[in-house]
């Protein structure tokens, strides 16, 4: 199928199916920001959980932390994002439309005719203005987050005291960032406001040390993505070339990804050495210093960051699910199955009764009351059997269970799985745990 296609049923998918809208569609939209339905808001939330389990639940060197959205100023003049987080920036002198000067390829013919005419490259700050209290004077003046790593750092002391967390050791967070991207795009690649899933991992200020976890981070990252159902053909560790890096890092990598409409960032894992806690010390006047007991020295950690988008992260694992059938493998050409994992589809089952009359749907509805109790699950009574799978399949329901006639003589139902399509009876009491066994996998 043609790329551009692809992405076109992906988005359409989405919005038919209610994963993803347009933010304030009904007022014409705003650019760069997009809304999670139904099926949307499960698919994060068990990404959000995946994500926390793997990195903070199962490890005994992490600890978790929620942090504002808006910050003292000062945070982000010390982290250097008010001087130095910019895209570079042009505009059309004929329509007066804008660009990002590195991203021209992503730009419209001009609406005036013939080609743009640009002006001179300058330099456009990212960083999400507004005003906090009272007043609109530059006293009241901070920003929306443009990452929430710097929630972490300015924490460090506090985690560190509170938690008694020895090097080396991480503080993880999952939360929403701002940015004014010039030009948004891709559907949910590039946003205005997205969600991170970051990681400060402090260690001991060495090189050496930050190479090794570096390397380490890298992996477990692509780990992630492979472990919950990406392709590991479809993903790519790229380092950043020396005069690419971010103002903060001595040596950053993307895992990318082969979206439909080309190959990019999903991930970046940085090494920002002590840039940060040292520029944070120096800003607040405050001792931003660990104390190791061993060697009885002070210092302040160099940091390895892994970060990811949770947005991008969710497009591309819609990307890598969506599948539309060449009608040779028992479905319909042009049937679409999404192979979510398990662990991400937004319903883990679905219940379907063959009919509504004689018993069977009430049955239906007790075996769906009972399955909705422990596992997200949808319960579907309208069109044919094979209808209600296809449209589960869509969706990436992973599992469907059908409650017929022999169900009220012997407790028993078929359940099929999205996948293989093969089905298999099992009794009622056991529908839970058979999820729970195959979910948990
Ligand atoms: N703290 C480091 C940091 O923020 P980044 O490479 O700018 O580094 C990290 O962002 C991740 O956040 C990216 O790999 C990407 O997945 C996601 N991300 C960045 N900008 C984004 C945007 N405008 N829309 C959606 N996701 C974005």
């Amino acid at each position: 199928m043609e790329k551009d296609k692809l992405m076109e049923k992906i988005v359409s998918l989405c919005k038919r199916r209610g994963f993803i809208f347009q933010s304030s569609e009904i007022y014409g939209g705003i650019g760069g920001i997009y809304d999670f339905g139904p099926l949307g808001a499960e698919l994060k939330r068990n990404l959000r959980e995946e994500w926390w389990k793997k990195f903070v639940l199962s490890r005994e060197d992490m600890v978790g932390m929620d942090s504002g959205i808006i910050m003292n100023a000062k945070v982000w003049e010390a982290s250097g994002h008010t001087t130095a987080f910019t895209d570079p920036l042009v505009e059309c002198k004929k329509c007066h439309l804008r660009f990002r000067a590195d991203q021209l390829d992503d730009a419209a013919k001009c609406k005036e005719g013939g080609e743009h005419e640009l002006t001179e490259e300058k330099t456009f700050n990212i960083l999400v203005k507004t005003h906090l209290g009272p007043t609109e004077d530059s006293s009241t003046l901070t920003y929306l987050r443009g990452e929430t790593a710097q929630g972490i750092f300015v924490n460090f002391k506090n985690v560190l005291e509170s938690s008694r967390m020895k090097l080396p050791f991480g503080i993880a967070q999952i939360g929403k960032a701002f940015r004014n991207e010039i030009t948004p795009g891709n559907f949910i690649f590039r946003t205005r406001e997205f969600e991170q899933g970051e990681i400060e991992f402090f260690i001991n200020p060495d090189k050496e040390e930050s190479a090794k976890w570096y390397d380490y981070w890298i992996d477990q990252y692509k780990n992630f993505y492979i472990d919950l159902g990406i392709k590991s053909e479809n993903l790519e560790v790229v380092p950043h070339a020396k005069e690419k890096l971010s103002h903060y890092s001595i040596g950053t990598s993307d895992i990318e990804y082969k979206y439909p409409f080309g190959q990019s960032e999903l991930a970046g894992i940085a090494q920002r050495t002590d840039y940060d806690l040292t520029q944070h010390q120096k800003f607040s006047g405050k001792n931003l210093e660990y104390f190791d007991e061993e060697s009885g020295k002070k210092f302040v950690p160099y940091v390895v960051e892994p970060s990811m988008g949770i947005d991008r992260a969710a497009l591309a694992f819609l990307c890598d699910a969506y599948d539309e059938s060449d009608g040779t493998d028992g479905r319909e050409k042009g049937e679409v199955t999404l192979h979510l994992s398990p662990k991400l589809a937004p319903f883990k089952c679905a219940v379907f009764p063959l009919v509504k009359k004689d018993g069977v749907g009430d049955k239906a509805k007790e075996v769906y009351t009972t399955v909705k109790g422990c596992f997200p699950a949808s319960y579907d009574e309208s069109g044919s059997i094979g209808r209600r799978y296809r449209r589960h399949d869509e969706i990436g329901t992973p599992f469907c269970v059908t409650i017929d006639y022999q169900t009220l003589e012997d407790e028993s139902v078929t359940i099929r799985e999205r996948d293989s399509m093969k089905q298999e009876r099992i009794k009622i009491d056991e529908i839970n745990s058979y999820l729970f066994e195959k979910i948990s996998k």
